[in-house]
């Protein structure tokens, strides 16, 4: 009787160990700002209140750089969390190499492929199989600006390059510095890329950075580009030391930059300042994109062999994900907006909306663009060879446009 006391508590014990493991999700981002903290928590309360337990699994770094690397090694090692922010090209890699969960039956029930617009769904499917549910639609091609010292410095707000250079350099000669820029290369990128679109136009940025059309990579439009970007630098700050994309929203916010470029993830962090955006910092297309839209497109996979082995945990988040009410509050914190179009936008801000009116219009006329700098454009390969070419030539004392095109097209033939 003892025994089987003993064994029949024991077992008791397992199942219930079991089943807790069962009802946790270890959830690996790198939300880890202010604002993106405030969204994650979104995220975990859904969940909680469902009762599924949360374990975060954050890595620090904006862009996610650093996250990639750690999830790598906890895949290659057969411990991957439940969830993991990917996104992208990234996740036909993961989907390629066999690491990913199907999430067919959820997106099924959820009717998925009506609710998601066609650019976002291609993106979550694997050979036709959902891999990944979306989160946010995000827009990179934003400046952000401190309206008070434009004043100060006697600047109109620009909306084209030519606006943008005039203004830039009236704060300089009003002794403000004009752009606040983080140290990590894929904000370079950021940069990069709004100038790129502003200079090629929708057709030609698709044509160079996703088709990799090698004439357009070395034509004179890029050399433009290069020459665009280049003229840049001497109204960005100088940095000593390394600097996060939300240091520079927040010098913006501060005072102590006039402008940054940067995707509308520094809204949510405006808005955990306590700051009003499109009245206290305002939200501009990127100089010379306006209608544009380049979109980042936040997204979770869900790994097959998770170490805590819970496919009714997976399927829950996804499912949650897309629910109107966590889309609407989600988005509200993030700076970003709904997936789903059925979300009413009435308590979003003002950039918000005027972002939602950009992405239908683009998405109606074919205009929407990915982003290079957030990996939407092309596998990571591809990337990393833009990168190298951009961030050197930005860092280059010497830094020639007209070879820095042609080692653009060398630098993408030879990674693709
Ligand atoms: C991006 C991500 C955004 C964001 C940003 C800065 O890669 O898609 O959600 O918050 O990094 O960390």
């Amino acid at each position: 009787m003892v025994v089987m006391a003993t064994v029949l508590g024991t077992s008791s014990m397992v199942i219930a160990a079991v089943t807790e493991t069962k009802r946790d999700v270890e959830v690996l981002h790198w939300w880890t700002s202010k604002g993106e903290m405030k969204a994650a928590r979104v995220l975990q309360d859904s969940l909680e209140q469902q009762g599924i337990a949360w374990r975060n699994f954050a890595i620090a770094g904006g862009g996610g750089e650093s996250a990639m690397t750690v999830l790598k090694s906890r895949a290659v090692s057969g411990n991957p969390p439940t969830a993991a922010q990917l996104k992208g090209e990234d996740l036909q890699e993961w989907a390629m190499l066999g690491f990913l969960t199907q999430l067919d039956p959820v997106a099924q029930k959820q009717h998925w492929d009506q609710l998601l617009p066609p650019v976002i769904s291609q993106i979550m499917k694997y050979q036709g199989h959902y891999v990944a549910v979306p989160v946010n639609i995000h827009r990179v091609n934003w400046l952000w600006v401190n309206p008070a010292l434009l004043k100060k410095a006697g600047a109109e707000l620009p909306d084209s390059l030519a606006s943008f250079f005039a203004a830039a350099e009236k704060l300089k000669q009003a002794g403000i510095v004009p752009i606040a820029l983080g140290s990590d290369p894929w904000q370079e990128v950021t940069l990069f890329e709004s100038i790129a679109l502003a200079v090629l136009g929708p057709e030609d940025y698709r044509s160079a950075f996703v088709d990799l059309d090698a004439d357009l990579l070395s034509s004179a439009k890029m050399v433009e580009v290069f020459r665009q970007f280049d003229a840049i630098r001497p109204y960005v700050d100088v940095k000593t030391k390394a600097m996060e994309w939300s240091d520079a929203s927040a010098m913006v916010v501060d005072g102590e930059a006039a402008m940054q470029f940067m995707g509308d993830w520094a809204k949510g962090e405006f808005t955990a300042m306590g700051k009003v955006p499109g009245v206290d910092v305002l939200c501009l297309p990127a100089p010379g994109t306006q209608g544009f839209f380049t979109y980042n497109i936040d997204s979770f996979a869900f790994f097959k062999h998770d170490a805590t082995m819970n496919p009714e945990s997976q399927a829950k988040m996804a499912h949650t994900i897309l629910t109107p009410e966590f889309q609407r509050q989600f988005n509200l914190a993030k700076g970003s907006i709904p997936v789903r179009n059925d979300v009413p936008l009435t308590e979003f801000d003002r950039c918000a909306q005027a972002s939602a009116q950009a992405f239908r219009a683009n998405a109606e006329h074919h205009q929407l663009v990915p982003s290079l700098s957030q990996g939407l454009a092309n596998s990571s390969y591809v990337q990393a060879a833009i990168f190298d070419v951009v961030t050197d030539f930005f860092h280059s004392k010497k830094a020639d446009p007209q070879q820095a095109a042609m080692r653009l097209e060398r630098a993408v033939r030879s990674a693709r």
